[in-house]
């Protein structure tokens, strides 16, 4: 496994493999790596000859007040990890490759990223967009690789792909859980045991809304409430739940094709998201 870490040599290297008829798959990440992206470079692992991973904290995604200082990172163990996924290329830049000098340029798909995660987060999306844009102009991917966990940011993703005419394909990968059922993300290692504890109410309200659901339950409201049933006794603070049409994100009254039930709240200081599709089976 290879490592780059200068902008200039990572395209040279995918030209280079792209001349020789070679195909390129991404997983973009910010390390610290969990199952859930184990399973995105499986997945990308199946859909090209060259793997890339590129791992990056992307200041520009985080808010002032954001964790971006102490955001968890561990070089030795994810590229251990990364390699033993079949990871051909770590793209691991420093900020100053990937934001030389005064950076004026900004990707903002716009409405997908106000809404949900964008209202508590502002900027988020612009960084995230923005990035990866970056991202999908060094490495110069075929494909891209990333999880339903982060729904929204997929979404606007794909958005922004259709929007600028980027030849990338992307691929949504379902969301990688604990046994006990708490999606999978690096930040679960900022919560305190009892946190973690607590944190389960929200997967288990997410999956009695889902069965609630299955048993015919379509009112949006009603869906909202059990997740919010769940939550408040294990004293988890709401930011928002909803039930959203997967493609335009708006909230929906009744959940029909394509809805979706997604969260974020707080446990202590640490946010967390999940969400569920809302299919019959
Ligand atoms: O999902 C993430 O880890 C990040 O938002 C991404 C896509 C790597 C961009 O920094």
């Amino acid at each position: 496994m290879q490592i780059i870490k200068t902008v200039q040599e990572m395209q040279a290297f995918s030209l280079e493999q792209r001349a020789g008829g070679r195909t390129i798959a991404l997983v973009p990440t910010m390390g610290y790596l969990h199952d859930g992206h184990i399973s995105l470079l499986r997945e990308g692992r199946k859909h090209a000859d060259v793997l890339v991973m590129s791992l990056f904290v992307n200041p520009m995604q985080f808010g002032p007040q954001e964790d971006l200082a102490k955001y968890p990172r561990d070089f030795a163990r994810d590229s251990r990890l990364a390699e033993d996924a079949g990871t051909d290329v770590i793209f691991y830049p420093d900020a100053e490759q990937m934001y030389p000098g005064p950076f004026k340029t900004s990707v903002q798909v716009s409405e997908l990223s106000a809404v949900l995660c964008g209202k508590t987060r502002p900027g988020h999306f612009r960084g995230v967009a923005t990035v990866v844009a970056k991202l999908f102009n060094i490495v110069v991917p075929h494909r891209a690789i990333f999880g339903e966990k982060d729904f929204q940011q997929l979404m606007i993703l794909r958005q922004m792909v259709r929007d600028l005419n980027i030849p990338v394909e992307i691929i949504g990968m379902p969301i990688v859980r604990e046994q006990d059922g708490l999606a999978m993300s690096s930040r679960n290692m900022y919560l305190s045991p009892d946190e973690r504890r607590r944190s389960l109410s929200l997967s288990a309200g997410l999956f009695r809304a889902l069965d609630s659901f299955r048993k015919g339950e379509v009112k949006s409201k009603e869906l909202i409430k059990i997740v919010h049933d769940g939550i408040l006794p294990a004293g988890l603070r709401e930011d928002y739940i909803d039930v959203i049409d997967e493609a335009s994100l708006k909230p929906l009254d009744e959940a029909a094709d394509n809805a979706r039930i997604v969260a974020a709240v707080y446990a202590g200081s640490v946010r967390l998201i999940d969400n569920m599709a809302l299919k019959k089976n």
